[in-house]
Order: structure tokens, then sequence, then C-alpha cells
């Protein structure tokens, strides 16, 4: 039998019963926030922390590989020179927030052209909600930038252009700002000495600790958070904090993850455990004095519990020794993306522009411009082919003659976070915009020229249905163009109208 853990000396703290002190409020925006309600009681033992030492290793190690290798990146150069701490917290908002969801390499440019744009809170919050919106247009998740501009806003009007000064401070103020943000706004901007939890550092924690109880469980969320806050550098926080960030996304990645280059190898639990040849001698080390100090002798690498009944051990049976490291971390079932299907329909007038519709003020992708849609509850095509021509008359006045001579351009799938949507998407041309209308749910609609809809506010996804629509027409456009003499001189692309007027209709 083991001993108990606070018998075992000094080596390795003692194991940890959860829920303990640790478990702190938590944002309902936060993904990684921690959780509200007190997780169920788990075992954690030694090997799931980090002793004194190994986090002195891991803050120095960790910042030199850091110093060495950091991308440079707009809002970390307005952190490190504004000397401004509210300009400091306006930048590092903005990036975090666009930062969700979206890779460092996408949102560059957009940061420069937003800060270039509106540099304070105080230009934000006198933006319009079209404007930002149509700033924001590619990066998804609209309801993120309506908080931005909704908190913008807030901090002009009732905090007089002041940030709060931590992290709770931040998160209770921000709309849209939970754990994550506020802790990354506050180590990165404010130097507030706090953790901060992302994907990209759950993975680099779970395999340094060899945390194997599933990664979104309260019990592994709320102890990766005492993790993040235990070990962040009280002197440089921000760097540190993103020092972990960029761990995860450059070396210790989901696939094919760089352990001969990673500055916490020392440390990596995973690494040991993942049985190369030229880490035995460590892994042996690491469970070795952990056994030892438990008076247990062992000749081959543990099955590892670390402790009787440790909760947080992956068990053998889990281990699957062709992943290696990539056993960390474990991930429970996903909740199933619900499957829709929606017809999407480009009503095209005489000059080539098209008909875009403004979505409501509320809701998902609240007033972004797109196409018509007509909602398909059934899954066959006869119904779908019904509707579409029923309800592209009735809800959008489409003469029936226009309507029957509606072309089906291909299906264009998009996936938003918890929907697999499916456009089915069709061309109409209408003899006349006149008599053209739209429901009462969509605030307006306009006809507007290719150019004009690229440059509004509107989803990834309805320009995604127009490429389809524009590959799909320069597939005809090709085939037409092949079959007419050779010598026929090739007219420079201007117009949408000129574009799809070539298509031959089925
Ligand atoms: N991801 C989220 N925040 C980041 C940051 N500040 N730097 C790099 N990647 C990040």
């Amino acid at each position: 039998m083991y001993p108990s853990a606070l018998s075992r000396g000094s080596r390795f703290p003692p194991s940890i019963w959860l829920p303990s002190a640790q478990c702190l409020p938590v944002s309902e925006f936060s993904a990684m926030g921690k959780p509200k309600v007190k997780p169920a009681t788990s075992l954690i033992g030694p090997l799931h922390n980090f002793t004194g030492e190994e986090v002195a290793t891991l803050r120095s190690h960790l910042l030199a590989w850091y110093d060495a290798n950091h991308r440079v990146l707009p809002w970390r150069t307005i952190a490190a020179t504004e000397p401004n701490p509210h300009r400091r917290a306006y930048a590092v908002w903005i990036s975090e927030i666009m930062l969700q969801q979206t890779q460092v390499s996408t949102v560059v440019s957009y940061f420069e052209k937003w800060m270039s744009r509106w540099p304070t809170v105080e230009d934000l919050a006198q933006a319009t909600l079209e404007e930002v919106n149509q700033a924001w247009s590619g990066l998804g998740y609209y309801s993120r930038v309506r908080r931005l501009h909704e908190g913008a806003v807030k901090v002009v009007e009732k905090l007089k252009g002041k940030f709060p000064s931590d992290r709770d401070g931040l998160v209770e103020e921000l709309p849209g700002v939970g754990q994550y943000s506020g802790s990354a706004i506050a180590s990165i901007a404010l130097g507030q000495a706090v953790g901060v939890v992302d994907g990209n550092v759950n993975r680099v924690l779970a395999r340094v600790r060899g945390i194997g109880m599933d990664i979104s469980a309260p019990t592994t969320v709320a102890h990766m958070w005492a993790l993040a806050d235990e070990i962040v550098d009280a002197e440089r926080p921000g760097d540190f904090n993103q020092a972990m960030m960029e761990l995860g996304a450059t070396v210790c990645t989901p696939k094919a993850p760089k352990c001969s280059s990673c500055p916490l190898r020392s440390l990596c639990v995973a690494q040991q455990r993942s049985g190369c040849v030229q880490q035995r001698s460590s892994i042996k080390n690491h469970f070795q004095q952990h056994k030892e100090s438990a008076e247990e002798e062992t000749s081959t690498i543990p099955d590892i519990e670390c402790v009787a009944g440790c909760d947080f051990c992956l068990q053998k049976e889990d281990w699957d020794e062709s992943l290696g490291v990539q056993n960390y971390p474990v991930k429970g079932r996903k909740t199933k993306q619900r499957e829709e299907t929606t017809a999407v329909v480009i009503l095209e007038c005489e000059d080539g522009r098209m008909l875009l519709v403004q979505r409501p003020k509320g809701g998902l992708l609240a007033s972004l411009w797109e196409f018509p849609h007509i909602a398909l509850t059934e899954e066959s095509e006869e119904h779908w082919e019904k509707t579409v021509g029923g309800q592209v008359t009735e809800l959008f006045g489409v003469l029936e003659s226009d309507a029957a001579s509606r072309t089906f351009i291909a299906d264009v799938t998009h996936i938003f976070s918890h929907i697999r949507q499916t456009y089915r998407v069709y061309k109409i041309r209408v003899a006349s915009e006149r008599g053209v209308c739209w429901p009462e749910r969509y605030q307006g609609g306009q006809w507007m020229t290719r150019e004009q809809f690229l440059s509004s506010a509107t989803s990834t996804a309805m320009k995604k249905v127009l490429k389809a629509v524009e590959a799909q027409e320069g597939k005809s456009k090709d085939k037409k163009s092949k079959k007419s003499s050779a010598d026929q001189p090739s007219k420079k692309q201007k117009t949408i109208s000129q574009f799809f007027s070539t298509v031959a209709k089925k």
C-alpha cells in the first residue's frame, strides 16, 4: 500500500482533494473559466502538481525560450511600449477578443486596421455597430464584436474612460470578458500576476503534469486554473502567460509536437511516459523518485497511479502507446453538432446587382447582411424544390415565372460553433427588381454589386456562398467559351452581371 502523501517528506506536495479553496466563481462566457458549481470531489495525486523547485525551473526555462523565440506581434509591442495603462488595456482587450477562435496570423491585419481606425476606447465608443461589424467581417462569432462595442460605450460612459485594474474588475465590468480574457488583459496589459488557461495552456499543462482526467471536467478545469495561477511569474506575468500560449501553439502542438525543442521537456510527465529510448532514464528518474519516496520498488515504468486512487492519472488501459505525448490531454465526448439545411437564394436583377437582406438586431449573426434564406424542414429533394419555388414568391415577391427558372448551384457547408449548416444555394435572375420585397423579420434589404457585398458587414459563410456561385458559373463559362470560336477576344470581367450573363440556364 502507498503511505499517505503527507508522510512522504518534502519531495512532493501533498495530494490535493478538490474542491478546495481554489474553486472560484466563473463568468459564463469563458469556455475555460473556473466552474461555477463545485466540482465533484476528486483525489489529485502529487504528480499533477509542481514542487517549488519545479516551478522555478519552469519559469526560467519558459521565459528564456520566449525571449529567444517569441513572435513580434502588434499588441505585444503596444503592451511593452505604451505608457498609459488604459490604452494598453484597450489594445490587449481588442487583440484577445479577436484571438478567441481565430489564428494569430489572421488576427494581425485585422488588429492593425482596427487600431488605426479606432486607436482608443473613446474612438470605438463613437463608432456605429454597422461600422464595427464591417471591420469584423470574416472573423466570425459576431456576438464578440457586439460586446466589444457595448463594452467600449460602458468604459467611456460609466467608467469615464478608465479600465478596471484587475482580473475580477475586468470580468465584472466588460461584457464578453470571462476568466480567460480577464486574466490575459490583467496580466499582459496591467502586470497582474494571474495565470491564463486556454486550449494551448491546457494542452501544455496536461502533458507536463500528466493529467489524464477529461480536460473539460469541472475538477480538471479548476485544477488547471489553480496551476496556472500558481506557476505564473510574478515579475513578468504577461510574458509568462503569452509564453505558455505560444509554446502550445508552436511546439506543444496537438499533432506532431516538437518535443526535442521543448524548454519544458525535463519537467514533462507525458514525454517521460511516452517511452522513447532517450527518455527512459528521465522517466525512471521521475517515477522512481516518487516510488522510492513511497517506499515502493519497481523495475519497470509504472502503470502510473501516482497515489492509490488518484483520479488524474491516465490508467494503463487508457494509454495508447502509438500516441505518445498525444495521449494528453484527454478529451471527453464532444457534444454533437446540430445539422441544419437552409436554402439560400441569389436574386440577381437585370444589371447584375444582388439582393442582400439585413438580419435582425439580436441573435446569431445579428445585423449582418445575407442572401435571402428559406428554411427547409424536411430531408427530401422534392420538399426542398417545392419549398424554395413557393417561398421565394411568397416571402420575397419573386414572380412565379422567375422562380420557376431557378438554377441549383451547389451545397455549401459551414460550421458554426454548434451547428453544421448546409446551404442549398440557388440562383434566380429576376426580370425586374420591382415587386421584390423581404419579410419583416429583416431590418431591410438592398440590391448590391459584388464589390458592395464584399465590403459590407457580412459573414464568412455568405462569402463562401458567393464563391461557390462564382466557381460554378466560372465552370459554365469555361465550357461555353471552349465551345465558342477560338478567336473570340477575351474580355476583362467588370461586373457581376457580365460575369453571370454567360451562364446557361437549366
Ligand atoms: N492567443 C491568445 N492570446 C494570445 C497572445 N497574447 N499571443 C499569442 N497568442 C495568443
